[in-house]
């Protein structure tokens, strides 16, 4: 049986209050929590260092999303209280590897590729893979979910391909209840849910739901 996937809670809020609310209310519930790209322009650092504080002992992704200047921005995240933080897939590979090296000096704290927007992903896979990198986040994006783009069998077939490559892939955008089986037969890492767990009439009830869907079919 596969490892688990982690359960990972995006706090894509614009204002501080609502997201630590939110962090409080189902922070338990979850095993890592994302401080949302939107909270990270809004609210910035501070937003990641009061999710720590007030939530000591879940992992916490920094969702910055780094086109450029790599190492300062891990570094700035890192000092902040995160473990992860993101490199846009779409950044040199000089940035990605100055902001894998400094995930490396640290103890526990990692760099994710985010995918959202890479039409090309095996062909620059494996030259993220030569400099280290081990996790990326497969993200179909908000704005191309609100047009076309629905998840299918065509990206499966991309996650399977990249986790045989030694990458250890999360899975983002748009996930609800119902798309946790489709994930079944492959080995994701972490399963990012936002929307479907913040706007549910009772958020920790439902993040009880992802978790027993995640036993279910990696249990
Ligand atoms: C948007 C993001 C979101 O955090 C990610 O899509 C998860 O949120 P949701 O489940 O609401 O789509 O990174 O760029
Ligand atoms: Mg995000």
């Amino acid at each position: 049986m596969a490892k688990k996937p982690i359960l990972q809670l995006a706090l894509d809020y614009v204002e501080m209050a609502p997201a630590l609310a939110m962090a409080q209310l189902v922070g338990k519930e979850v095993e890592a929590i994302e401080i949302g790209t939107p909270l990270t322009k809004a609210a910035g650092m501070l937003a990641v260092r009061t999710v720590r504080h007030l939530c000591p002992n879940n992992i916490i992704l920094a969702d910055v999303k780094t086109p450029d200047v790599g190492g300062l921005e891990a570094k700035i995240c890192f000092d902040a209280g995160a473990n992860w933080m993101t490199v846009l897939g779409a950044a040199p590979l000089a940035t990605v590897r100055l902001a894998y090296e400094e995930a490396e000096n640290r103890d526990g704290h990692e760099m994710f590729i985010e995918l959202t927007g890479v039409r090309d992903i095996m062909a620059r896979a494996s030259e993220w893979r030569d400099i280290g990198v081990e996790r990326m986040v497969y993200h179909r994006g908000w704005d191309e979910g609100n047009t076309s783009r629905i998840w299918g069998a065509d990206d499966l077939d991309t996650i399977g391909q990249l986790i045989e490559m030694g990458f250890q892939v999360s899975v983002a955008g748009g996930l609800g209840l119902d798309m946790v089986r489709f994930f079944k037969d492959v080995d994701i890492s972490v399963l990012v849910i936002g929307r479907a767990i913040r706007e549910a009439a009772d958020p920790i009830a439902e993040a009880k739901k992802f978790s027993e869907e995640i036993n279910k079919y990696w249990g």
